[in-house]
This record gives structure tokens, sequence and C-alpha cells, in this order.
């Protein structure tokens, strides 16, 4: 198989900072997802992590001296994830991603984040007019990796100067493109510059990946013709999938508070970030906080254990809760003995 295969022809989980966890990349794959990326993680935080395996777990953890998980993997996606990096420099960027190499398929140079601290380092969408600095970090990566590498961006206000740059980065050899059609200073509720998209698959012959196209995709069916109308080879959704992964069901989606629940077990049985829980749990309600009468309960939920009374899901916490201590007790035994 070639390396761009990988990015053909799918549907795909876009990153999202706080959301893209394990639990929700898990949830998307379950709901039909091809590929999940995972959230922008810096390649300065990764070179700081240590990695662990996770006996009681079960995952593959990389964390920080004070025993923050900043990445959580778990047999279930490899394959099919993809570790996206926040970068200006290609050396560093190779470091971190060699540190996760064995756990993922491939890895995607974030160039378009717009917020302050990525544009302020030389990161994100700071790189989306230094042609210099895109073809040394795509480059290392590329020579340098066994995995695919791949690049997300932002649009150009000028369409020319998008397709110039699309053809750069095919140029460094990367293996696939996601485009997200609007600049850097466009917001999401700026029309979706499809036609751009669809002028950048023309122009090159990787796999573009279309994305920004969550206002109007509902359904697998909506993904479909967004695929069209852009002519690229895979599309990837972020928000959409926020509101309610099962957006990727063949069969079409599923009440968003089933999906909430089914977000929480996985968020029980990984131990997630409590306040990234939160934003996702608050997100799958956001059109519904009035009418939904466990969201306030929500708004001041503190800990995965108030997930689970708020949603009357003690059961299925304390049933993960005392698999984790047999476990822990099985792995203080053999240590013991
Ligand atoms: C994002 N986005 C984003 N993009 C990226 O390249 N890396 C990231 O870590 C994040 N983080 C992130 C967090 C949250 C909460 C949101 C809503 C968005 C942007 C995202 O991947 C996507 O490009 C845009 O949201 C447009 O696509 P949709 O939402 O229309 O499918």
């Amino acid at each position: 198989m070639k390396q761009e295969d990988l990015y053909r022809n799918k549907v795909i989980l876009a990153p999202m900072v706080r959301v893209c966890a394990l639990p929700m990349r898990l949830l998307a794959l379950d709901y039909g997802a091809d590929l999940v990326y995972s959230e922008e993680q810096i390649d300065r935080k990764i070179l700081l992590c240590q990695k662990k395996e996770n006996q009681v777990l079960h995952t593959t953890d990389f964390m920080l001296s004070d025993g923050t998980v900043v990445f959580r993997t778990c047999p279930a996606e490899k394959g099919k994830l993809i570790l996206q990096i926040g970068t200006c420099d290609g050396k560093r960027a190779l470091a971190a991603a060699r540190k996760l190499q064995d756990y993922i398929a491939g890895v995607d140079v974030n160039m378009g984040c717009p917020k302050e601290f990525s544009v302020k380092g030389g990161m994100g969408a700071a790189l989306l007019t230094q042609p210099e600095k895109v073809k040394q970090i795509l480059s290392t990566l590329v020579s340098e990796l066994n995995v695919p590498v791949s690049c997300k961006i932002r649009v150009l206000p000028k369409l020319e100067d998008t397709i110039k740059l699309a053809q750069l980065i095919e140029s460094t050899g990367v293996s696939a493109l996601a485009v997200h059609g609007r600049t850097k200073d466009e917001r999401s509720r700026d029309p979706n510059r499809d036609d751009y998209i669809q002028a950048v698959a023309a122009a090159v012959s990787i796999p573009v990946i279309a994305n920004g196209g969550s206002k109007n995709i509902n359904s697998l069916t909506d993904l479909e013709n967004f695929k069209n109308t852009t002519g690229a080879s895979s599309v990837m959704l972020a928000r959409a999938a926020m509101w309610n992964c099962s957006v990727f069901r063949k069969q079409g989606p599923l009440p968003v508070l089933g999906v909430l629940k089914s977000y929480l077990k996985y968020a029980f049985q990984y131990d997630n970030n409590e306040m990234n829980t939160k934003y996702c749990v608050l997100q799958m309600l956001h059109d519904r906080m009035t009418e939904v009468p466990q969201a306030d309960r929500c708004l001041t939920a503190k800990s995965l254990k108030d997930f689970a009374d708020i949603w009357d899901m003690k059961a299925e916490y304390e049933s993960v809760m005392e698999q984790r201590y047999a476990r822990e007790k099985e792995l203080l035994a053999q240590q013991g003995g």
C-alpha cells in the first residue's frame, strides 16, 4: 500500500484540543470514522514527557513529571490514529514524532491554528506565509519518519496563493493535505470556501481532505455531499462530530443523549481528564441547555463521578472502579510475589 492510500476515500475525526483525547477518538471509530486525529500536541511538551505502560488501564501514556497525562493511547486505535503536532521547527517536530512513532499511523503538522499562542510562537497559521519553514519542517519529517506525514492548513485570502502553498507542500513528499476552507482571520460563522478546496484538490495529486463544513453536516449523506462539492479525496469533521459523534454512522445519527452516555463510558474507562470531559459533555448539549434537565448540573460538575450521578450511570462507574481496583490488587500481588 502506498502511504497516501491511508488518506484516500476516508471519513475522519478532525483534530480538536480538549475534545480529541482517547474517549472521543474511540467513540468516533465505533461509529464508523476511518481515521482519528489527536488534539494538537506541542512538540516541546511531548519532549518533556516520559512514556509509561499503564497496566491498570491497558494504555500507553506520555506524562509530565507532575503526573499530567499529555497523550494516552490504546491498542484499539492502532493503525487509525494520526498524531497532530504543533511546531515551528523540523528537528524538534521530528524528535517529538519519533517518541510516539510506534503508536501512530501518521503525523500531521498543524498549519492552521489562528490562536495567539500558536501564531506568536511561529506555529499554526504563522506557517502559512513562511514557505521555507514549511519546507524545512515537512521535508525533515518525510525523510526521517517511518509513518506518513500530512499537514492541515487554512486557505490564504487569494486563491492563487493557496494553490501555490498546496503545491509547495506537495513537493515536500507529504502523503496528504487537509484544507480548512477559511482564512486565519475568518471565524466559524463565515462561509467555508469550498471552491478554494476544490481548486486545491484539482491542483495537486496527493489526497486532499476537505474540512470546514460542519455547519451543514448532520449525517454521512451530508458528508458525502461535502466531499462531492469540494472534489476532495476525503472529508474531515470537527464540530459536527463534537456535537454528535454518531454523525459518522452509516445507518444515520443517533439521539445525542445516548451518544453522550457512550462517551462517558469511555471517559470512565480511560480515566479521562475531568475538565475535558465536562467540555465535551457541554458541547454535546450546546443547543439544548434549556430543554435537558441534567444540563444545569453539568455546569457545576467537577469529577467523573459527578457525571455518573447526573446521568444515572452509577452502576457503570462503579463497575469500572471495581475492575480498576481489582487490577491494581492483582498487579501489586504480582510485584510482591
Ligand atoms: C479545533 N480545530 C483545531 N484544528 C487543528 O488543526 N488542531 C486542533 O487542535 C484544533 N482544535 C480545535 C478545538 C475545537 C474545540 C474546535 C471546535 C476546533 C479546528 C478544527 O479541526 C476544524 O478545522 C474547524 O473546526 C473547521 O471544521 P468543522 O468544525 O467545520 O468540521
